[in-house]
This record gives structure tokens, C-alpha cells and sequence, in this order.
């Protein structure tokens, strides 16, 4: 009798289990630091609307912007916890899980987005999004943002200008010698906090792309936007690999391909809005946007590109060399 009550009582549970597990939708958390009307954020939408549309109630996805849940400097620790399930922080952020992503941070690397499409998606950069899997994060690819822009309380035309000055910087430790190189003075700070440190200008600057510019007002709090094109921000969409992996292998595939559809999607408004949110900018009058000569820009590139060499050890020469033949 007792052995009958057990076995009853075990079946009951393993019931309440499959109907649990098949009532309930996988969620995916995915949080990011910008603001909705950006590639980032507008790809993470698309992405959340397309899992609605496709896998109805098996899968739910959740999207947190403008740092409301993490910001980028937790939001991978919260993956690995299984607090968050996807995120795409800049490629700039990753230095605690590999070093060869620093890459991407190098100033004057890639000549134009097509250069930098073209490098993400040939074999090299196809084989970094596998760069932090003993690590327990996965790869599952890029989305573009664009070319940097160098924003300031006062005019920059060459490197001496931006001299003394102090420049709020993403976490890395190239962006950091990038700054250092025109003796300028280099701040580590989330992106949450940009806006403020400019407004009450506990900093001189920053860098970032027209379209973080243009969605966080950082316009409206600097006088003059330097059209650099210095270098590139753009994402890398994570998630776990316990995760990930972890998923029924029917859902998996259908997850990533609405996942490739909305970076598509981001990657498209990423090119509109390089153009659009200048413009926007440069309509509201609230900042000067300065274009440099080619003798002005090449000071530039003199004077940031030795940088190269104090992190080529670190990413590689293969690597190093596969990103500079993505600009022919
Ligand atoms: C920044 O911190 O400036 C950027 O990484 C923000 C973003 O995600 O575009």
C-alpha cells in the first residue's frame, strides 16, 4: 500500500512537471543600455515581435531598455546567474572574457561599416563569436551601430585641441591608450551616467555614435561634435551557453533565425540613422558638428594609431592583419 501511495504520489508529480514545463513559455530577458529609437533598440523589439508572431506562447521575449535592468557592466555577471538571457553590449565590453575583441576598439581599423560587415562576417570574425564559450558566453552575432564621433565643450580640430581635456570612455582598455595618446584624460563610465557627468561637466567629452548622441541628448549638453569616424561601436548579441544550448532543439533554430532577422533589421536602421541623426543633430542647432580636412583627420591617425601595437600581442597578428584586408 505504501509502495502504491508513492508510486501514485510520483506520477502525480512528474504530471504536474510536463504540464508546468508545457504551460509555461521559455523567457528570454533581453537587456540592453539604449534607448528604444536606436539599431540596439530596435532590433531588440523587432526580435520580441517576431517570437510573439512565430512561436506564440512557447517562447516569451522580455526586452529592458535603457539600462533599466542592468547596465553593461553587470548584465554579463547576470547572465551567467541566469538573470538575463540575451544582451548586446558593445564590443568594447567584453575584456573580462577574452582580449581578442579589443580588435574591434582599435582606432582608424576599419575604413567604413562595409569594411567592418565585411571582416564580422568572413572567417575571423565568424570565429571570435566562438571566443568566449570556456567562459560560458556565446556569440550569435553582430549588430552594427557605426563610426564614433568625438563630442566636446570646445572645438576639436586636431589632437592638441582635445589636450587636458577629460573624456568619459566605454570599459576598455584600448579606448583608454586611444585617449591617452592625444594626452587627453580618459574616464571608464556606464552610459547611464553620460548625460549627467556632461551636463554638470565633471568631464570635457566623450565619444559615441550619431545615434547614442542624438537618442541620450548628449547633443544638447555638448557645443561642438567633432565628425571623426575614429572608430567603431558596434554589438555583439550574447547569451549563455547553458542557455542557449540548453533549449529544445526544435525551438532553438527558430529562435536564431527571428534573432538574424531582427540584426537585419537593426543593421538597416543602423545605416539610416549614421545619416538621419546627423542630420537631426545638425537641424536642432543645438551643437556645431566639424568636419575635418584630410590634414586635420591625418593628424589624427598619427597620433592614435601607434596604439595598435601595444594590443596587437594580445588580439594577434592574424587577427590584427584579417581586419586591415577588410578594407580592400
Ligand atoms: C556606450 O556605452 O557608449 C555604448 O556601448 C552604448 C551602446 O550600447 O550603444
Amino acid at each position: 500500500m505504501r509502495k502504491l501511495t508513492a508510486g501514485l504520489f510520483a506520477a502525480a508529480a512528474m504530471m504536474t512537471a510536463t504540464v508546468a514545463t508545457a504551460a509555461d513559455p521559455i523567457v528570454i530577458k533581453f537587456s540592453h543600455v539604449v534607448a528604444e529609437n536606436t539599431p540596439k533598440g530596435q532590433m531588440a523589439n523587432k526580435f520580441r515581435d517576431l517570437v510573439a508572431e512565430r512561436l506564440g506562447d512557447k517562447v516569451k521575449v522580455e526586452v529592458y531598455p535603457s539600462s533599466q535592468l542592468y547596465g553593461d557592466n553587470k548584465v554579463l555577471e547576470a547572465m551567467l546567474l541566469g538573470d538575463v538571457q540575451l544582451a548586446a553590449p558593445s564590443l568594447s565590453k567584453f575584456k573580462k572574457f577574452t582580449k581578442k575583441l579589443q580588435l574591434f576598439d582599435l582606432p582608424f581599423l576599419f575604413k567604413d561599416m562595409a569594411a567592418a560587415e565585411k571582416f564580422q562576417q568572413g572567417p575571423a570574425g565568424q570565429k571570435l563569436l566562438g571566443s568566449m564559450k570556456k567562459k560560458g558566453i556565446i556569440g550569435l552575432g553582430y549588430l552594427h551601430n557605426g563610426m564614433k564621433q568625438i563630442s566636446a565643450s570646445k572645438p576639436l580640430r586636431t589632437p592638441a585641441d582635445a589636450s587636458g581635456l577629460k573624456f568619459r570612455i566605454m570599459s576598455s582598455d584600448v579606448l583608454s591608450a586611444q585617449f591617452e595618446a592625444v594626452n587627453a584624460v580618459p574616464l571608464k563610465k556606464p552610459f547611464s551616467e553620460v548625460f549627467t557627468l556632461l551636463q554638470t561637466k565633471a568631464i570635457d567629452g566623450q565619444e559615441n555614435t550619431w545615434s547614442n548622441i542624438f537618442s541620450k541628448k548628449f547633443f544638447e549638453v555638448q557645443e561642438y561634435i567633432t565628425a571623426s569616424d575614429h572608430g567603431l561601436l558596434d554589438y555583439l548579441v550574447v547569451s549563455s551557453t547553458e542557455f542557449w544550448d540548453g533549449m529544445p532543439a526544435d525551438i532553438r533554430p527558430q529562435v536564431k533565425k527571428a534573432l538574424d532577422e531582427a540584426i537585419a533589421h537593426g543593421n538597416k536602421i543602423a545605416a539610416e540613422k549614421a545619416t538621419g541623426d546627423r542630420t537631426a543633430i545638425e537641424a536642432s542647432g543645438r551643437s556645431k558638428v566639424l568636419d575635418l580636412t584630410a590634414a586635420e583627420r591625418m593628424q589624427w591617425v598619427e597620433a592614435m594609431k601607434p596604439v595598435w601595437a601595444k594590443f596587437e600581442g594580445a588580439v594577434g597578428t592574424d587577427l590584427l592583419n584579417a581586419a586591415i584586408a577588410a578594407n580592400n
